[in-house]
């Protein structure tokens, strides 16, 4: 009788614990003007990614200038340069390139489709709605919207079979709404109009069949990144992304972790970064340590390929011939990143 008990119970508490299941992570980096550097650069910079097990390069659709960094990237014009719903595709051509030679090196690409820093300053919908107006405007919606249908369906891969970017899932890893949507509006502007994030991402999700290529809510700051309406099932963002760069992740990742994988969801740190100069190497550490531990899986701001100018915003590590003891630094916690077996989130299916 005893020994019948202690197998009805063993086989009750089995069928109570939920399963319990674990992943790898992984790392990456950003390059937001990559696709416009010189072909030499460009490999360099993935082969310093696949030297350090990284797997995602996120990037953007929007113009850049030349001398990006310092760097000997030339100009590259935005898909639309000059009036809303006119396409140049010399970007998309660009990113085609890019996103084969990145296959390459076993890497996949993260596009956001638009950015807030372009927006902020000059192109046709700066022009046309200024900032706040782009995200309350119907008629920005309808402009963006198209913008977002022409480069996943309008534009085709012409060294991929003319295939559209919706239809590339062994390239692209996902798209994002938009680099950090209304981050220079304030949290109380953002938390106001999450539905533009959700109804950006229903406009992917329209043109995107393939729920690998995976759709990112396009990051804010820090815990403002992680706002429960995007674990909604009636929002089709699927990874809730994080830009952190104020090191704060033990007072809002736990929870974020527990609320995403609630909802079936995931978290990406799409951003994070230490500035250059004294204590740098113990941050760097730091941050990656934690990140670790969580098993979410980052990507840094940024690798360059050129000396570092030091200009502002200097989180940039160079990584060519490989020599920048920040880069060695990087380079150990992405493979121990991709090396996990506790990770909450699975993106095997994606990466
Ligand atoms: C920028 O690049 C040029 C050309 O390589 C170099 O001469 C110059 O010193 C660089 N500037 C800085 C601030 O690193």
């Amino acid at each position: 009788m005893r020994f019948l008990f202690s197998v009805a119970s063993a086989a009750a508490v089995l069928a109570a614990t939920p399963l319990v299941r674990a992943f790898a992570s992984f790392a990456g980096t950003n390059s937001y003007y990559i696709a416009a550097l010189p072909q030499n650069e460009r490999l360099a910079l993935l082969q310093s990614m696949k030297n350090a097990d990284m797997k995602v390069l996120r990037t953007f659709v929007q113009g850049v200038s030349a001398g990006a960094k310092n760097s000997s990237n030339g100009d590259l014009p935005d898909l639309e340069p000059n009036a809303i719903g006119e396409y140049d595709d010399t970007i998309l051509n660009a990113i085609d390139q890019l996103m084969v030679e990145a296959h390459d090196y076993g890497i996949k690409l993260l596009i956001c489709v638009y950015d807030k820093n372009v927006l902020a300053s000059h192109g046709p919908y700066h022009d046309t709605y200024g900032e706040e107006g782009f995200y309350t405007s119907d008629d920005a919606r309808y402009n963006f919207n198209q913008r977002i249908t022409y480069m996943l369906n309008g534009h085709k891969n012409a060294l991929l079979d003319n295939k559209p970017w919706s239809t590339l899932g062994d390239y692209i890893f996902g798209f994002g709404v938009m680099n950090e949507p209304m981050i220079n509006q304030g949290p109380d502007f953002f938390k106001g109009h999450l539905d533009w994030v959700c109804q950006t991402a229903m406009q992917i999700r329209g043109n995107v069949g393939n729920p690998n290529q995976l759709i990112f809510s396009g990051g804010n700051s820090a815990a403002t990144s992680v706002q429960s309406a995007f674990f909604s099932s009636d929002c089709p963002v699927d990874v809730v992304e994080i830009h952190d760069y104020t090191d704060a992740y033990d007072q809002y990742l736990p929870d974020a972790i527990s609320q995403a994988q609630a909802a079936g969801k995931k978290l990406i740190v799409g951003e994070w970064g230490s500035l250059y100069g004294s204590g740098r190497d113990a941050n760097l550490r730091d941050n990656m340590q934690k990140l670790n531990r969580y098993g979410v899986p980052w990507l840094y701001w940024e690798f360059i390929t050129n000396d570092d100018p030091h200009w502002g915003e200097d989180y940039e590590i160079n990584v060519i011939g490989e020599t920048d003891a920040d880069y060695q630094t990087v380079k150990g916690f992405a493979q121990a990143a991709l090396a996990l077996t506790d990770a909450p989130f699975d993106f095997s299916a994606s990466l």
